[in-house]
């Protein structure tokens, strides 16, 4: 990864050209045919679900609540295995707890048992049920890893390419040391809107200095990605500037993949930016919260920042990786679960504190939590019309092309 040109960098947060986008009409918001065909969508993406540290031993299952699905996540002697959680006899929901260990799963309605790898290997007064495993073998999901992160796929037979989103998403998960990670803290949070809502406010900076006063006090982008303002816009390619140039003099990655591509079928956005001249981390004042994670072997006062199709934000410093994930639940609520991660030989209360460690990113989802929830109901009126995106929302529009583009090739039944 190398330095870009400042003419570049500026127009990658500023494009000179930018198609008129509306954002979300009623029918696109509000209809439920339309929240199902969008579900085939999202499951047909590479989804972050779960790290693998939350799985120590075979046996260890834990249960999703994800895209109106209830999905099993089981650690087997062959690596991780998913399923929906419904039995293949009558449909019974087959795990009723929320995670544990099993050495294999026995529906509660009628005893119907299938090993980790789904296989019926036992079904009461029925013995011939076993003569066929295909017939009787539970629903699996593809699940694949990248760098200690466990991505799922819904959609069998329509799943995007995943060595697109682990090349896309690999080299930088690794500089953080991911892999070597664990989740520190998990916390999640309904809004009432729908999805595309939150999605529109994750993609832009344009609302940041009217919501979001502590960060653009404490960060240097908001002089970029929130105001074309001349002075501003000069003052962050300075700062950008010399970052990149003491970073690379560490050895450390600058650049990455900037803007989402509305043309790929699984949009892929990360890439390195600096937080401030001072700051380490999210802490007060940008101070460091935790341990050195990864590859850095000094703090170099970036972060790595991106998307992972619609669903996944992160957000790494140094010293520790924030994720936030959305769950589309209806047309007008989506759940959003926010996750922090640290190296895995951090102890809690000796070298991080969750209230420091969670206090930066909670704080600023909160207030974008407001924002959305303004938005979806003033846009609940009968009088309602779409207005277009600015410069500053450029990630929101490609989305919204993304999006108009891929569900104009989906068919109007759910694939199964
Ligand atoms: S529904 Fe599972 S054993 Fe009958
Ligand atoms: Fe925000």
């Amino acid at each position: 990864m190398k330095i870009q040109k400042e003419s570049s960098i500026m127009n990658s947060y500023q494009p000179k050209e930018l198609p008129v986008v509306p954002s979300y009409n009623n029918f696109e918001l509000q209809s439920v045919g339309t929240f199902e065909k969008e579900l085939s969508l999202l499951g047909s993406q590479w989804n972050f679900i779960d790290h693998v540290s939350s799985y120590k031993n075979v046996g260890d299952y834990k249960v999703h609540e994800f895209l109106d699905e209830s999905i099993i996540i089981v650690k087997t002697k062959n690596g991780f295995r998913s399923f929906i959680n419904f039995c293949s006899h009558r449909g019974s929901v087959l795990c009723t707890s929320a995670q544990g260990n099993k050495k294999s799963f026995v529906c509660p309605y009628h005893n119907w048992t299938f090993d980790l790898e789904g296989n019926l290997k036992h079904a009461p007064a029925f013995p011939t049920a076993t003569d066929s495993p295909e017939k009787h073998k539970l629903k699996s999901i593809q699940i694949n890893e990248i760098e200690g992160l466990l991505f799922v796929g819904l959609e069998n037979d329509h799943m995007v390419r995943f060595d697109d989103v682990k090349d896309a998403l690999a080299p930088l998960f690794a500089w953080q040391g991911l892999k070597e990670s664990k989740i520190a803290h998990k916390r999640s949070y309904r809004i009432k809107a729908n999805w595309k809502m939150a999605v529109d406010n994750f993609f832009e900076c344009y609302h940041c200095y009217a919501n979001h006063p502590e960060m653009c006090e404490l960060f240097i982008h908001p002089n970029i990605t929130a105001t074309d303002v001349a002075h501003k816009n000069m003052k962050f390619l300075d700062v950008w500037q010399t970052w990149t140039k003491a970073t690379q003099l560490l050895g450390h990655p600058t650049g990455g993949i900037e803007g989402i591509d509305p043309e790929v079928d699984q949009f892929n956005v990360i890439y390195r930016t600096p937080l401030n001249v001072d700051a380490k981390s999210y802490g007060k004042n940008g101070a460091a919260l935790a341990p050195l994670m990864g590859k850095y072997k000094t703090f170099d006062n970036g972060e790595t920042f991106g998307y992972s199709g619609a669903l996944l934000q992160f957000s790494m410093p140094n010293d520790h990786a924030y994720m936030a994930k959305l769950n589309p639940i209806s047309v007008n609520e989506t759940e959003i679960e926010l996750f922090w991660f640290v190296d895995k030989s951090a102890e809690e209360g000796i070298d991080y504190n969750i209230d420091e460690l969670t206090c930066f990113w909670d704080t600023t989802v909160q207030q974008d939590i407001v924002a959305i929830e303004r938005a979806a109901k003033g846009s609940k009126s009968k009088y309602y019309k779409p207005g277009n995106y600015t410069k500053l929302e450029k990630d929101s529009a490609r989305f919204a092309l993304w999006y108009r583009r891929k569900m104009a090739q989906i068919s109007d039944i759910r694939i199964i």
